[in-house]
């Protein structure tokens, strides 16, 4: 069955020793209290091998916030799937919002992306959702439906081994979280369209994570509904309270 999930994504926020004091306070906590879910933080590039350094990843998961669509060579500044592997990281964030808005990565390159992850045994976390427009003109199921066929190339091998975040681009910072009701049915969207794909089984194993404005005071609602099993959090993984306050919300 499929895994409960908590990830943190912190984005372009804290230094090298600000982010391992974040890392080992959060593994700290994880290690004395009972937790029912995965949880994983994926961090900045330049964080990757100090954090691996001062976690225990069968407690705490790491991962990159993006990798390069290249395998290796002359593409100055970019860091490879292999790269990421290397530094004992196991998830990559891959398709967030901010990536294809701000860097226009497109779904070719996303599909580039999630092959390098998977070659590398990267596990890809892939964002979708749709922005605030989609969502008042009522095209959101097909945006969002478009986004995950941009994986269809993979074999159902490879598909099985991702995690899809569903983050409402409206609701992503903003502090305006969408609906138990609106993730629960958008969730379910997304794993109807995985059904009708790679079927039923690979679908009803697939992890799907809410992200958007989660907090420790919605959490617990968001992740009650049957297709929610978890969540991707910015803002309030930056702390390592209000981090554990959403793993809390599946005790
Ligand atoms: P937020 O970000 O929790 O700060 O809204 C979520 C995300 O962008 O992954």
């Amino acid at each position: 069955m499929r895994k409960n999930i908590v990830a943190g994504n912190w984005k372009m926020n804290t230094t090298v020793p600000e982010g391992v004091a974040l890392a080992k306070e959060v593994n700290q906590q994880l290690a004395n209290a009972k937790h029912n879910c995965d949880v994983v933080i994926c961090v900045p590039f330049t964080h990757l091998t100090s954090v691996a350094a001062v976690i225990d990843q069968k407690v705490l998961g790491l991962g990159a916030e993006n990798c390069s669509e290249y395998e290796s060579g002359a593409y100055t500044g970019e860091v490879s799937a292999d790269m990421v592997a290397s530094t004992g990281a196991g998830y990559v964030i891959l398709g967030h919002s901010e990536r294809r808005q701000y860097f226009k990565e497109n779904n070719e390159q996303l599909l580039a992306k999630c092959r390098l992850a998977l070659k590398n045994n990267l596990t890809p976390i892939f964002c979708v959702g749709e922005v605030l427009e989609e969502r008042e003109n009522g095209t959101y199921n097909e945006v969002v439906k478009h986004q995950i066929e941009a994986l269809f190339d993979l074999t159902a091998e490879d598909f099985a081994k991702i995690i899809v975040a569903y983050e409402p681009v409206w609701a992503i910072g903003t502090g305006k979280t969408a609906t138990a009701d609106q993730a629960q049915d958008m969730h379910a969207n997304i794993r109807a369209v995985i059904a009708e794909k790679y079927g039923k089984e690979i679908a009803d194993n697939t992890s799907i994570l809410y992200g958007g404005s989660c907090k420790p005071t919605n959490a617990k609602e968001l992740f009650s509904k049957p297709d929610v099993d978890g969540g991707l959090i910015g803002g309030a993984a930056l702390k390592a309270d209000s981090f554990m306050g959403i793993v809390e919300a599946f005790n």
